[in-house]
Order: structure tokens, then C-alpha cells, then sequence
């Protein structure tokens, strides 16, 4: 390590026009990102990003996050809003900043792999509309799913920084896998694809501060282009964290304005502009600018989003990720699935099976979608193995995963649990080794056939190529073919500012009469999840829209039928931030509902048809869910351990076997019907 990085204090003195230091920390700024994704859900609006940009690009940030990451899908779906146009939008206030944004690789901004034909036109687009800096990120660190974008970055011209995503088996960095030498060679390999940067991605904020410093120390060593740390607050190490990588010489770091910090963001910029003033690494920022950005974000921006902070908590922390290294977000989501399941007190053992779970598929990253994958198995393995038999039901994302569809696992995948996940796998029973994307057909084509009544501006094709369903919808009210709901609508900050009082007055008592009046208006159209409720408070009328933000499962596509080579895949970073929608498949036999998009249907008791005086071996829904498809039609022969039934319960696609051979006798439901845990699917006599 240089001299050069070494933190040394000259002289204590706040003047905004002081001399810049030595080697000043570079910092990015993520408000208008990852700080609302991960604290509002991703819903901050470019009319709310603009009064602050021109303050902002004023700072000297050596980047600034708008786009990428849920932007694009929470956007189009829930605000209504062209994704392209923020970016656009914001290019014109930010006259100096580079604009940064999150890339998942092959995924793009999606939740799945994409062909290598839309991988390609998704950059050159981005790069054409204002794109700077490609922050692009693998959830398994398999660098081949970089391939196709970093080549399209590299031809516009553009910054590619290369992630490694941080990730641990144990308490500390170390162990089988996730070793110094892990994250020296991927950052190597990086450094060789042709990275301008290269950044340490601590999505679950398990990096501690003495392992940021030997980390950040290793690879100033063997790295020579700039190392920059992007650790979120969650489990309240990352500000220490941030010091000591400071200390190890790291260039470049991550905040968050401080309105927009902590919790499961980022430290706030302002204590570290303060901590650093005077030293060889001063920001050289203005203390003081930066305070008035701040006003203006608390007066003016932030009431319309307080409502979205999740303050159930006193803590601002999350004390289960130091227990468990797994990120905040995984562990509610295993809760709210076992709550589904009606298996809250099987918790510990969850926490139990999951190091197991996760060993086996190749000691993954957690990192969505494989932080769902390795969760919704677990929570499978916990309810439904039994002594003589694990691995019992196997959702079909963990088959894609054990089929390579994801790419290639950290470490080996176990062969037994390969094998039998593979077992009558539509693709083929033996694992590819090949980039995952190369056995995709192309889409664009097909995307620009579908919308071409309604549209042939290419930005356009690809809202629809990524996000097929809400895709088009919201094509559809940008040309005026359909009206908006108004649930898509901005909130003003007068309205927002009627219902925090309206919340005030719940919560101070005064309100326990007037909510007895509460008069549910009709049910919302399908599809929507905001409810809106008329609320009376002292003879004045409050509406008042509630909206269900609290997905529990975001995302898993469900595979793709043996036809199509399209890897389903979830993925989420931040809790109810991103919402998926399920691959490109054939048509079934009623619209799918998308992803968090609708809330799942209480069953339908009508749906079922009788089956009473079932002889023979039922097949019973051993979770609440949805029916994907039969797999056998009525009178076929089947034989034990065949697959009779697609069901698909939190988000995850199950196979149902049938334990005995027989003929298929009756069957009780269609696809797209909802059932109950207990619910007869079939029966085998
Ligand atoms: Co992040």
C-alpha cells in the first residue's frame, strides 16, 4: 500500500473553500437510488428529484445513483412513470455528476436472464439516454453473465466497475469460500474483463471494519484501478466499516444524504465529510450545501414517503443478520412464508437447516433471487422431509440452479441433491457448463411484433421486452389507450401532509370513533393492491389509500416450459422494493396474475369439486398456493414418483410426485385456481 492512502490529519479548520487535500475520498451519492429502494420501496418520483438536483451536482461527487437496480420495474408498474425519462429528465439538472446506475449483469434490470440480443440493445440504450457508469453486479458472482453488456459498455464508451458480490459462511470473512483469496482473484478477474473500477458490493452489510481493512488492503496490493465500497447500514457496522476502508486506502465509498441514510441504506454523507475534514482524505465538501439539500429533502420531498418507512421497529438495526450472516430481508421473508404456512414455531429450525440448504446448492451468495432460492427450500425441506427421505420438494428454481441456468455455484453443488433435483428435469438430466445465456433464443423480435399496434420506439420495446405484462400495460395508458388508475398517481405534499395527520390522530387515540365509520369502498380492480378507504375525523372527510407494500416473496419467475431456454429467476435487493413477474411461457388457460401485483385469492371454495369418499391415494396441497398446471390428464397411467401437479406457493414453483403408481382418477381443480393447504388435487387409484 501506498503512502499515498494513509490517513494523516494536517489541519482542523471548516472553511468551504479550504485546499483540497492530498488524496481526497471519492464518494457516490445513492439517495436518489438505493436510498429510496431500500428504505421507501423504491418509490421516489423524478418530480421529487429534481428540486434537489442541481444542489446535488453541485457537491463533487464523483457519481451519483438514479437508475437501475428496481427503478425501472417499480416505475412503470406502480408510478406510471417512463423509466427512460428519469433518466433523461435528471441529465438536465445534473450538468457535471456522472450518473451511475446498478446492472444486474444478464438480468439486466429484471429478475431474469435475458437473451443476449436484448442484453445488448438494454446498454447501447442506456448509454444513448445519459448512462455513465455501469455498476454491474452477478448474484453468483459467475463473471460469464457479464460477458454480453460489458462488451456493449466497453464499445459506447462507458464506465464498466465490476462487483464482487461480499458474501460469508461465517461470523468473520474466511472459511472454504468466502476467503481473502476468493475476493482478490474475483477482483482479478474483473480487473482482466476490462473493469474501470472494481467494487466490493455489501448488499447484506456483513462487511465488519477489520475485514474491510484487510480486504480493502489486499486489493489496493493486487488491483490497480480504483477499489470502491458500496455496504449497507443494516446491521450498523457499515459507518466503522467505512473508516477502516477508509484507513486501508479504498477511493471511492457509498452514502446516502442523510435524510435518506441508515437503517437498511447507507451512512450519510454528512459525519464523514465532518470525520475526514483536515486529513490527507477530506471530501473537501461543503458542510454546509450539503445541510440544505437535507431541508429541502426533510420539508418538502420527504413527508409524501414517511409512510413507506417501515418503523415498526424502534432499532434501527437488524441484530439477526450478525446472528444469522444472512440478509436483513431473507429472514422476514422466512418468516412471512412460514406465517403463510401456519409454521411460525418452526423458525429455529429453519435457522438450522439453512447453512445446510445453502452448502448444498453450491454455498451461493445471498443476494436475490439466490437469497429466495436457498430460502423457500429450506423452509420445503423444514415442513415436508421426513426421516427417510430429504429434499422431498424441490421448487423448480432450485432444478434451474442445479441445471447451471444461473451459472456456475461458488462451490460444488451436492451431487445427490443435484441428481435428484435433475430427475426428469424438461431441459435434460445432465447440468450445463456453458454461459447460461447462451442457450436463450432471442426475444426482441418478438417483443417488437407484440406492441407494434401500440408503439415501435425501441426504449419502448424494451419496457415490454423486460416487463411483458406490466409492460404493456403501462404502454398502453402512455399512449392513451387505456386510463391510468389513480392509485399511479403522485401524491401531493397537501395530501400527503392530511394523511400524517390522519395517522397522528389514529395513533394518539383520537381517532378509536371516527374509524368505526370506516366505509370500505368497492374492491379495486384486479390487479391493483392499493384499497382506498374514506375516513371521517371531526366531521371532515379523509380518503385515504392503503397500499399493500409487503410482499413477502418478491419474485420468482416460474420456470420456463421445456420449449423455451429461459432461466426463471427472482432476484430483490431491498424488502418490498422489487416486484417480478413470471417468465415468458405459453399461454395458459387464464391470464397469470403477475408477481405483487395482485394479492394471492383466498381459495375459492366453488372451485373445488367434490371429493368426498376419495378411494384410492390422494394428492393434497401440502401449502396454500396456485395451480400452475396438471401434468397428467384423468385415466393416464402413472407411475410412483411421477410428477402430477405444478404448485406454485410464494412465488416458487413445487412439483407434486404421487407415492404410489395407479391411473389418475380425479382431478379437482384447473390451472390459475387458488387452493388451500389440505385442498384434494388428485387422486391416484
Ligand atoms: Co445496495
Amino acid at each position: 500500500m501506498s503512502k499515498h492512502h494513509e490517513l494523516k490529519q494536517t489541519e482542523i479548520k471548516y472553511d468551504k473553500d479550504r485546499p483540497a487535500a492530498a488524496n481526497p475520498l471519492k464518494v457516490e451519492d445513492l439517495t436518489l437510488r438505493d436510498g429510496h429502494q431500500s428504505l421507501f420501496a423504491t418509490r421516489g418520483r423524478t418530480e421529487d428529484m429534481i428540486p434537489v438536483a442541481e444542489m446535488m451536482d453541485e457537491i463533487g461527487f464523483w457519481a451519483v445513483e438514479v437508475w437501475g437496480g428496481a427503478t425501472f420495474d417499480t416505475m412503470h408498474r406502480f408510478l406510471n412513470e417512463d423509466p427512460w425519462d428519469r433518466l433523461r429528465d435528471l441529465k438536465r439538472y445534473f450538468k457535471k455528476t456522472p450518473f451511475s446506475m446498478l446492472l444486474r449483469g444478464q438480468n439486466l434490470v429484471g429478475y431474469r436472464n435475458y437473451p443476449d440480443d436484448v442484453a445488448r440493445v438494454f446498454v447501447e440504450r442506456a448509454a444513448e439516454n445519459g448512462m455513465d457508469i455501469f455498476r454491474t453486479f452477478d448474484a453468483l458472482n459467475d463473471f460469464r453473465n457479464f460477458e454480453t453488456v460489458v462488451d456493449v459498455i466497453k464499445k459506447c464508451g462507458k464506465h464498466f466497475q465490476g462487483c464482487v458480490c461480499y458474501s460469508l459462511t461465517e461470523p468473520r470473512m474466511g472459511g472454504d469460500v468466502y476467503n481473502l483469496d476468493y475476493f482478490v482473484n474475483k477482483a482479478k478477474e474483473l480487473e482482466e474483463m476490462g473493469a474501470d473500477t472494481v467494487c466490493v458490493k455489501d448488499m447484506a452489510g456483513l462487511l465488519a471494519p477489520y475485514d474491510a481493512f484487510s480486504l480493502i488492503k489486499a486489493l489496493k496490493e493486487n488491483i490497480s484501478v480504483p477499489i470502491h465500497l458500496h455496504s449497507h447500514f443494516t446491521s450498523g457496522m457499515a459507518s466503522l466499516t467505512h473508516m477502516k476502508a477508509v484507513e486501508a486506502g479504498v477511493d471511492i465509498i457509498d452514502t446516502c444524504m442523510s435524510s435518506y441514510a441508515y437503517r437498511t441504506s447507507h451512512p450519510a454523507i454528512e459525519p464523514m465529510v465532518m470525520s475526514l475534514l483536515g486529513t490527507n482524505r477530506d471530501t473537501g465538501f461543503d458542510i454546509e450545501s450539503l445541510a440544505k439539500i437535507n431541508e429541502k429533502l426533510e420539508k418538502d420531498i420527504l413527508p409524501k414517503y414517511k409512510h413507506l418507512l417501515d418503523d415498526s421497529k424502534v432499532s434501527v438495526i437488524d441484530i439477526n443478520v450478525l446472528l444469522h450472516q444472512t440478509p436483513g430481508g431473507m429472514l422476514s421473508n422466512l418468516v412471512n412464508q412460514l406465517r403463510e404456512m401456519d409454521a411460525l414455531d418452526r423458525i429455529d429450525d429453519v435457522y438450522r437447516e439453512l447453512p445446510k440448504v445453502r452448502k448444498d446448492l453450491g454455498q451461493v451468495p445471498l443476494v436475490t433471487p439466490t437469497s429466495q432460492i436457498v430460502g423457500i427450500q429450506t423452509v420445503n425441506n423444514v415442513l415436508f422431509d421426513d426421516e427417510n427421505e430429504s429434499y422431498k420438494m424441490i421448487t423448480s428454481q432450485v432444478k434451474d440452479l442445479c441445471f447451471g441456468l444461473y451459472g456456475k455455484t461458488p462451490a460444488g453443488v451436492n451431487p445427490e441433491v443435484q441428481k435428484k433435483a435433475l430427475k426428469g428435469y424438461p431441459r435434460g438430466e445432465t447440468p450445463i457448463d456453458c454461459r447460461p445465456a447462451e442457450i436463450l433464443e432471442p426475444e426482441l423480435e418478438n417483443a417488437r411484433e407484440a406492441v407494434k399496434d401500440i408503439t415501435s420506439d425501441i426504449d419502448d420495446v424494451l419496457i415490454y421486452a423486460l416487463y411483458p405484462v406490466t409492460g404493456k400495460k403501462f404502454l398502453k395508458y402512455k399512449y392513451g389507450i387505456e386510463t391510468p388508475p389513480d392509485s399511479v398517481r403522485p401524491k401531493s405534499l397537501e395530501e400527503a401532509k392530511k394523511q400524517e395527520e390522519l395517522v397522528r390522530k389514529v395513533r394518539s387515540g383520537e381517532l378509536r370513533d371516527a374509524l368505526e365509520k370506516i366505509e370500505k369502498k368497492a374492491e379495486p380492480p384486479e390487479g391493483e393492491n392499493v384499497r382506498k378507504f374514506n375516513v371521517y375525523v371531526d366531521g371532515e372527510e379523509f380518503e385515504v389509500a392503503v397500499e399493500d407494500t409487503g410482499m413477502p416473496f418478491v419474485a420468482a419467475a416460474p420456470a420456463a416450459q421445456p420449449a423455451q431456454a429461459t432461466p426463471s429467476g427472482p432476484r430483490r435487493e431491498a424488502p418490498a422494493a422489487q416486484k417480478t413477474e413470471p417468465a415468458a411461457r405459453p399461454a395458459p388457460s387464464k391470464p397469470r396474475a403477475e408477481a405483487g401485483e395482485k394479492k394471492q385469492e383466498a381459495p375459492k371454495e366453488e372451485a373445488k369439486k367434490p371429493a368426498a369418499d376419495v378411494e384410492g391415494h390422494p394428492i393434497k396441497a401440502p401449502m396454500p398456493g396456485i395451480i400452475v398446471r396438471y401434468e397428467e390428464k384423468e385415466g393416464v397411467k402413472v407411475e410412483e414418483g411421477d410428477t402430477i401437479v405444478i404448485l406454485e406457493a410464494m412465488k416458487m414453483e413445487n412439483s407434486l410426485t404421487t407415492p404410489v403408481s395407479g391411473t389418475v382418477k380425479s382431478i379437482n381443480f384447473s390451472e390459475g385456481d387458488s387452493v388451500a393447504k389440505g385442498d384434494i388435487l388428485c387422486v391416484i387409484a
